[in-house]
């Protein structure tokens, strides 16, 4: 199906000041996970913002009332200038989260970092042994040098999350990785089944969990947060194309936070630039506050007034928003659309029988990288 929609014009609906930015400082990374949600067309490091745009883009968030920066990417660690960043994120005021896989993050590096404020740290993890961990990740060597990091991590005292994502292949190590996380000293674990946008669509049939590994992440998270409680915190994200109900995306289009991708385009969530009508104001071009209010792309879907049936009748409107915009285009052909992983989208039949025929083949997994698949050599940035 592909039903195109228009954006309208600014509605009057009631906009608060967004609580989180994502910084994706950049697209480089030695990791080359098929799961990734970066778009599938990688910024390259030519047309990345320079260290200044990025101070100013964190002070203009704080004024604008951001609270928390997330320094992701990529591996935002690629960046030779980002203990600065860090320090001028602090500086700001903001909260500062590093999510990080911490591949070529040295003691002294992170020992920096915390020296510059670092509030906290999300360690990717891709499986719970080498084995799994250096192929998912495509990185020979990464699993070791990853408990190194979290062990220093571990020594210094900056409070961890570990993130990770899981899928057909690795969800039977899940009850392992709630117990590293304890190991670690982690204070939350993010267990997170993956998602399909950006390069992660091009490996679902590889990915997709099946339908008894969804019921049993489920289980097994309901399990660990009672016997854990007071211990870790797991924050859960399900397989939503084996839920009924759509996925609350970003709490809502435009509504609690922000985007920054590494060349400056300012966007309502991470995917939204597989939304091809949506154009995309620059932080460089305009003052965020005026990008986050009166922004094209990010008016495009606030509010309910763009919603069609069943979302517009639903009771559920304004608690999930019709799910996620992103999701409606890549299987409805429409971001207006009812997200299909809802039980009342009309697409929702067909959306569970591509996972159940996904779930069937061996579907080889299609690695992360730039166009011409030369892998960007790490910290050369
Ligand atoms: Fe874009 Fe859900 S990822 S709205």
């Amino acid at each position: 199906m592909t039903v195109q929609h228009k954006p309208q014009a600014a509605r009057a609906v009631q906009v608060p000041a967004p609580m989180a930015m994502l910084a994706e400082l950049t697209h480089r990374c030695p990791l080359s996970c098929p799961y990734c949600s970066n778009p599938v067309e990688l910024t390259r490091k030519e047309a990345e913002l320079p260290t200044e745009a990025w101070l100013d883009a964190f002070r203009q968030a704080a004024d604008l009332g951001v609270l928390q920066v997330h320094l992701s990417g990529g591996e935002p660690a690629a960046r030779r200038d980002l203990t600065e960043l860090i320090a001028g994120a602090r500086d700001a005021g903001l909260y500062v989260n590093l999510i990080t896989s911490a591949i070529g993050v040295t003691r002294k590096r992170l020992e920096a970092f915390d020296a510059a404020g670092l509030d906290h740290i999300q360690l990717s993890l891709q499986g719970t042994n080498p084995e799994m961990a250096d192929m998912i990740g495509g990185y020979r060597g990464g699993y070791e040098r990853k408990m190194q990091a979290a062990a220093w991590i571990k020594e210094l005292g900056i409070p961890l999350t570990l993130n990770t994502v899981l899928h057909r292949k690795n969800l039977h190590q899940l009850p392992r990785a709630i117990d590293m996380a304890v190991e670690m000293g982690a204070r939350r674990i993010e267990v997170a089944i993956v998602q399909f946008h950006g390069w992660a669509l091009r490996s679902r049939a590889a990915l997709m969990p099946t339908l008894e590994q969804a019921e049993e992440a489920s289980r097994v998270v309901a399990e660990a947060r009672k016997r854990l409680k007071g211990v870790l915190v797991l924050d859960y994200v399900p397989a939503d194309y084996h839920t009924a109900t759509p996925k609350r995306c970003m709490g809502g289009w435009g509504m609690t936070g922000l985007n920054i991708a590494p060349d400056g385009q300012v966007l309502p969530c991470h995917a939204a630039q597989t939304i091809p009508h949506l154009t995309f104001d620059r932080i460089t071009e305009r003052p965020l506050r005026d990008i986050w209010y009166d922004g094209a792309a990010f008016n495009a879907y606030r509010g309910d007034d763009w919603m069609q049936e069943p979302c517009r009748s639903c009771d559920l409107k304004t608690k999930d928003f019709g799910g996620c915009r992103c999701q409606a285009m890549a299987l409805a052909g429409d971001a207006a659309a009812t997200d299909p992983t809802c039980a009342k989208s009309p697409l929702n039949a067909a959306v569970r029988a591509q996972a159940a025929e996904d779930q069937q083949g061996d579907g080889a997994l299609v690695y992360r990288a730039f166009e011409d698949a030369t892998k960007v050599p790490f910290g050369t940035g």
